[in-house]
This record gives C-alpha cells, sequence and structure tokens, in this order.
C-alpha cells in the first residue's frame, strides 16, 4: 500500500479529508448493520435533535505506526466504554462495545495510506460521534440516531510542539456540579468556545478551570487533564467528578508507578498548591503530554521550575515511556495495544 503524498512532518491539528468513514443508524430501537463509505456528507432534517438541543456525544483516539511497520491503536477498549456512559448520560442509545472495536478497525484499515509513517511525528486521529438525527421540537431525546468513524492526520495539538505553555485561569466555568463535565460532550466544548477565543486574545495558550462548586481546586483545561510533578518527585492529577476521566492520564498514573518507579497519586489539588509544584504537564489523546511553564492568575504568575524552554525532567520521562508503548519500542501492558494490520 503507498502512502499518501503528505508533509506529514509539518501537519497540524486539522480536519483533512480522508477516504473512507463508517457509519450506522439506529433507527425503530435498533442498530442496522453498518458500512463503510466514502460519503462524507451528512443530510437531516432542519429539526434534528442535534441541532436543536446538541443531543450529541463523541470519542478521541489515535492510530499508530509502530517501529515494526504494524499499525495499532491503544486502549479502544477504554474509549468504547466512555462513550457509553456519555451515552447514558445524554439519554442515547449504546453502541455496542464490540461493533465500536470494530468500525474503528475498519476505518483504520480502509484508511491506512492515511495513518502518519513511523518516526514521522503525526498520527491518525479517530472520531467516533453519535448524534440524535431525528426532528424533535419539544425537549426530548430523540428516538434515531447515527454513529459516525471519521479518521483525519495530524500533528500536534500546540503549535511548537514540545514547547512549553501558558495557561490562564479562567473565570469561567467549564462544567457544572451535578452537570456533564465527566462526559464527552458536545456541549461541554461549545461552553468552552468563549473562553478560549478570550484566553488567545489575551496570548494565552489554554484555560485552567477551577472547581465550580468552590473555585479553589484544579479541573482540566478546555482539551485536557493536568498532571503536576511535586518537587519530591510524586507524580500528583486532579481527581474530580465534574472532569473527564482521561484514558491518556489513567495510563500515565499505571506508567509512572510500574514503569518508572514513582509515587502517583489521583487526589484533590488544591490552586494553592501550584507554586510548590516542579512541573505540569497537559495529558490527552490530542495533547499526549505538552508541558506546562506558567500558570496566570489575574496578573499572578506561578511558574514552574522546569522553565519555558523544555519539558521538566519526569514529565519527559513520562512522554519517552507512553510514546514508547504507543509506537511499539516498549512493551506495553497486557491489553493497552490493539494491532489492526
Ligand atoms: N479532558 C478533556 C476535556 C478532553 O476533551 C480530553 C480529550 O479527550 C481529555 C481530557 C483527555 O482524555 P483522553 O486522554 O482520553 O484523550
Ligand atoms: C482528544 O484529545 O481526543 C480530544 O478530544 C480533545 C479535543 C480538544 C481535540
Amino acid at each position: 500500500m503507498e502512502k499518501k503524498n503528505l508533509d506529514w512532518g509539518n501537519l497540524g491539528f486539522g480536519y483533512v479529508k480522508t477516504d473512507y468513514r463508517y457509519v450506522s443508524n439506529y433507527t425503530n430501537g435498533a442498530w442496522d448493520a453498518g458500512v463503510v463509505t466514502e460519503d462524507d456528507q451528512i443530510t437531516m432534517s432542519e429539526c434534528a435533535g442535534v441541532l436543536q438541543y446538541a443531543q450529541t456525544i463523541f470519542e478521541g483516539l489515535k492510530a499508530y505506526t509502530t517501529e515494526d511497520g504494524k499499525i495499532v491503536t491503544f486502549r479502544p477498549d477504554l474509549n468504547a466504554d466512555r462513550m457509553m456512559d456519555s451515552a447514558a448520560r445524554l439519554e442515547m442509545p449504546i453502541f455496542p462495545k464490540e461493533r465500536f472495536l470494530d468500525a474503528i478497525d475498519k476505518v483504520v484499515s480502509a484508511n491506512a495510506a492515511w495513518v502518519p509513517p513511523y518516526g514521522s511525528g503525526a498520527t491518525l486521529y479517530l472520531r467516533p460521534y453519535m448524534f440524535g438525527i431525528n426532528p424533535v421540537i419539544g425537549v426530548k431525546p430523540a428516538d434515531d440516531y447515527q454513529f459516525r468513524v471519521f479518521a483525519t492526520p495530524v500533528g500536534p495539538y500546540f503549535k511548537g510542539g514540545a514547547k512549553p505553555l501558558t495557561i490562564k485561569v479562567s473565570d469561567f466555568d467549564r462544567a457544572a456540579p451535578n452537570g456533564t463535565g465527566m462526559i464527552k460532550a458536545g456541549l461541554n466544548y461549545a461552553m468552552s468556545l468563549h473562553a478560549i477565543v478570550t484566553a488567545h486574545k489575551e496570548g494565552f495558550d489554554e484555560n485552567m478551570y477551577l472547581d465550580p462548586k468552590t473555585r479553589t481546586k484544579v479541573e482540566e483545561t478546555g482539551g485536557a487533564n493536568f498532571l503536576f510533578v511535586t518537587k519530591d518527585g510524586k507524580v500528583v492529577t486532579p481527581k474530580s467528578g465534574s472532569i473527564l476521566p482521561s484514558i491518556t492520564r489513567r495510563s500515565l498514573v499505571q506508567v509512572a508507578k510500574d514503569y518508572l518507579g514513582l509515587e502517583a497519586e489521583e487526589r484533590e489539588v488544591y490552586f494553592d498548591e501550584l507554586k510548590d509544584m516542579a512541573e505540569c504537564g497537559l495529558c490527552g489523546t490530542a495533547a499526549v503530554i505538552s508541558p506546562v511553564g506558567k500558570v496566570v492568575d489575574h496578573g499572578k504568575e506561578i511558574c514552574f521550575p522546569s522553565g519555558m524552554n523544555e519539558m521538566g525532567p519526569i514529565t519527559k520521562k513520562l512522554y519517552d515511556t507512553l510514546t514508547g508503548i504507543q509506537m511499539g519500542r516498549i512493551e506495553a501492558p497486557e491489553g493497552w495495544i490493539r494491532v489492526i494490520g
């Protein structure tokens, strides 16, 4: 199979239309067989549930070319599980786990020419999503849904790759107490758009959201969880019922303990503790681990000792180990890697 002629090393995080995507429709209370198609267009009612009341959920995962030339995905079963949780919270039907995994495999295999080569720094980003498609005008869940998966080759989420980021403490909240912060629903991202546009205009790379109830604890950014390293070398990551349970973060906690022999804990992290941290990073599928150099709280700067030029040493070890596992350079824990071809 011949790869597409792309400048793999210079891709940003954007949409590139690839050749194939997967579509399955839910009507009369059942999913159809699903199909891989070249058609990237969606036609729906002007009154579709997704357009009126934002009934849509999504996932994000990546396919990688390993050192020995295989194409693999990383823990896609956890994306399937999380999508089920998102669906349940928004009163949507469950897309079965085996079907989810099969749809991902099919989209990756069909688009094998679009999977960036090993060592290029790029990956194939996969976007499963589901939305209410029939007309809905009274506020209630849709009856009919569409599940789709598309693929797009991507480079780093943040321009500048591994250059440490500057984060603004946002005055806006991303999620409400007892709300939907813990699921991957489009509405959470719509909520964050004004905040991110404002932060970018002011020269910041991202927002730090605090817990909406007390505004004393660190939650997450618009698209990634936080990870901190204490001055005595312990990995700490915020625990909260209103943040997305990041698969990258959960994997990194295990990598820290089992591969690097570090202490790692998930616990509430108070904003006041940040001044005592040695390193900070953002973790997620898109972000991988992006180092944070500075957090700015209404003009007051909290500068991490790792500085504004490079990743902190423990963040770097976590990054190297995680990406090593994903690219097949380091042996993965049982069940983490799904080989597609
Ligand atoms: N938090 C938010 C709000 C996200 O959108 C994402 C991205 O998926 C993450 C965290 C990281 O989650 P994961 O590591 O599963 O990609
Ligand atoms: C991901 O990391 O997959 C996400 O969904 C984050 C998004 C902001 C691109």
